[in-house]
């Protein structure tokens, strides 16, 4: 039985593929792929590349059975599908960040700039406070270096853009970390073939550490 599986590209990828080799499961064409979006040759695994929260809209529309995605993406979206495993790669955190020069007790009503805002929404209604959220779709970083927002929610992984960009952490949110999604019709139809990956990943996951 073949189970269809969409793939976060681009960082998630890279990271997981080789979870996903030790796991049994021939990535090569993956890992030499250049501009190519699908593999169907494998008989047990066919995978497509989509960005995060494509992969979620593939599975919810059951045109795939398995989505491998980051939790920043199933808790944004609000997840209706199985959450089944923690794949332990992509790990990395949400923050609030903003220049050095930033008062987070200032009483003036926020404005914030994130690609998350209902994680945003959440954390400021957690510290009770009312702040005003801008949807910015990549480069976040920007929105308080030239004014359009006091501070940004954002995921770090090395820091690196942060730092590059002059910015500092004022506070730490939740812990990110890429994840396996199960349609749950798939689960039915599908069931023995996905418990059958599931405790491959499981037995790499145990053999890497
Ligand atoms: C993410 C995130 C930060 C960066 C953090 O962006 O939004 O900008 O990575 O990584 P770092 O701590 O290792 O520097 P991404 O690269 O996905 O692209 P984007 O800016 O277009 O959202």
């Amino acid at each position: 039985m073949t189970l269809k599986i969409a793939l976060t590209k681009g960082r998630t990828e890279k990271q997981v593929l080789p979870l996903l080799q030790a796991a049994g499961i021939n990535c090569d064409p993956i890992v030499n792929k250049g501009r190519q979006l699908i593999f169907n040759d494998d008989p047990d695994y066919h995978f497509i590349l989509a960005k995060g929260p494509d992969v979620l809209t593939y599975l919810n529309r059951g045109a795939m059975d398995i989505g491998i995605v980051g939790s920043d993406i199933l808790v944004e979206q609000q997840n209706p599908q199985y959450d089944m495993l923690d794949l332990n790669t992509g790990r990395c955190r949400f923050v609030l960040a903003s220049t050095p020069d930033f008062d987070p007790s200032q009483t003036k009503r926020k404005i914030i700039a994130t690609k998350y805002p209902l994680i945003t929404q959440t954390y400021f209604e957690q510290i009770g406070e009312d702040v005003e959220i801008i949807k910015i779709e990549g480069s976040v970083e920007l929105a308080p270096l030239v004014g359009l927002a006091d501070a940004i929610v954002d995921i770090v992984e090395t820091g690196t853009t942060l730092r590059e960009n002059n910015l500092k952490v004022y506070a730490e949110l939740q812990a990110v970390s890429t994840h396996l999604v199960v349609n749950r019709l798939a689960l039915k139809q599908k069931r023995a073939a996905i418990y059958q990956l599931i405790a491959q990943l499981q037995k790499a996951q145990k053999s890497e550490v």
